[in-house]
C-alpha cells in the first residue's frame, strides 16, 4: 500500500476515535450536572426522589413533572419564587398540611421556630433546595418528613406544592432573599 494513502487511513481512524472520546467526555460531564444533590437534613446523606407520585400539580393529579420540578431537580432554583399565582397556592397548602398550626399563620414561628430568616437553625434553609430538604425528611429537633411518602406511604407533600409553599414562606419578610441566590447556594449546598 502506498504510503500516503496508509497515513490518510490512519488520520482518519485518528480523527473518528477523538470524536468519540470528545462525545464521551462532553456527555459524561454534562450528566455529572443533570442532576441536584438532595442531602437529608437529619443526617447528612444523599437521597432521591423516584416515585412518580412525589411530582406533579396537585390540582391536576396527573402524576407529571411540572415545570418548575423539571427546574428544580436541574438546578435547585425554585421558579415559584416572585409568582404571585404559585405564592397564593402555596399559602394555602401551608395551611392544609398544618404548617401553620406549628409555625403561626404568617409562619413567623409559634410552637415550632420563624421561617422568615434571614438566619436559620439550618443554615441551608436560606436557599430553597436547602428548605425543601429540610422539610421534605424533617429534622432531628422536631419536625418529621413531610415528603411524598416520608412519614406515611401514598401521602404527603409533592415537589410542585412544597415549592410553592417555600414561595410563599419567602414572600413573608425574607428581606429580599429569594433563595436562588447563587452565592448562599455554592456555600450551602452539596450540588
Ligand atoms: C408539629 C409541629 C410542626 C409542623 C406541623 C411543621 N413543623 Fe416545621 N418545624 C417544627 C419544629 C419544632 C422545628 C424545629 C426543628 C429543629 O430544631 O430541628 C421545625 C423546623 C422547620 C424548618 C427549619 C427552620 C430553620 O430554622 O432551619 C422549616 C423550614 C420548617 N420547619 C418548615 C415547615 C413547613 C413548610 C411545614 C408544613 C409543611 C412544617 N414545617 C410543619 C415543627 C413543625
Amino acid at each position: 500500500m502506498d504510503i500516503k494513502y496508509r497515513l490518510g487511513e490512519d488520520m482518519f481512524k485518528m480523527k473518528q476515535l477523538l470524536a468519540i472520546l470528545f462525545t464521551g467526555i462532553l456527555s459524561f460531564s454534562l450528566g455529572a450536572h443533570a442532576e441536584i444533590k438532595l442531602i437529608k437534613t437529619t443526617d447528612g446523606s444523599e437521597f432521591k426522589i423516584t416515585d412518580p407520585k412525589a411530582f406533579g400539580d396537585t390540582k391536576k393529579k396527573d402524576n407529571v413533572k411540572t415545570k418548575a420540578e423539571i427546574e428544580f431537580l436541574k438546578t435547585g432554583k425554585n421558579i415559584y419564587v416572585g409568582d404571585a399565582k404559585a405564592e397564593k397556592r402555596g399559602k394555602k397548602r401551608f395551611g392544609y398540611w398544618s404548617c401553620t398550626q406549628c409555625h403561626g399563620p404568617t409562619a413567623k414561628g409559634q410552637v415550632g421556630p420563624g421561617l422568615v430568616g434571614p438566619t436559620f437553625k439550618y443554615p441551608k434553609d436560606i436557599t430553597n433546595q436547602g428548605m425543601l430538604e429540610t422539610i421534605w425528611f424533617g429534622t432531628n429537633g422536631g419536625m418529621g418528613g413531610k415528603g411524598y411518602g416520608v412519614m406515611a406511604a401514598d401521602d404527603g407533600m409533592t415537589v410542585d406544592e412544597l415549592l410553592k409553599t417555600i414561595a410563599w414562606v419567602r414572600t413573608q419578610g425574607s428581606q429580599g432573599i429569594s433563595g436562588n441566590e447563587d452565592e448562599n447556594m455554592k456555600k450551602f449546598l452539596k450540588n
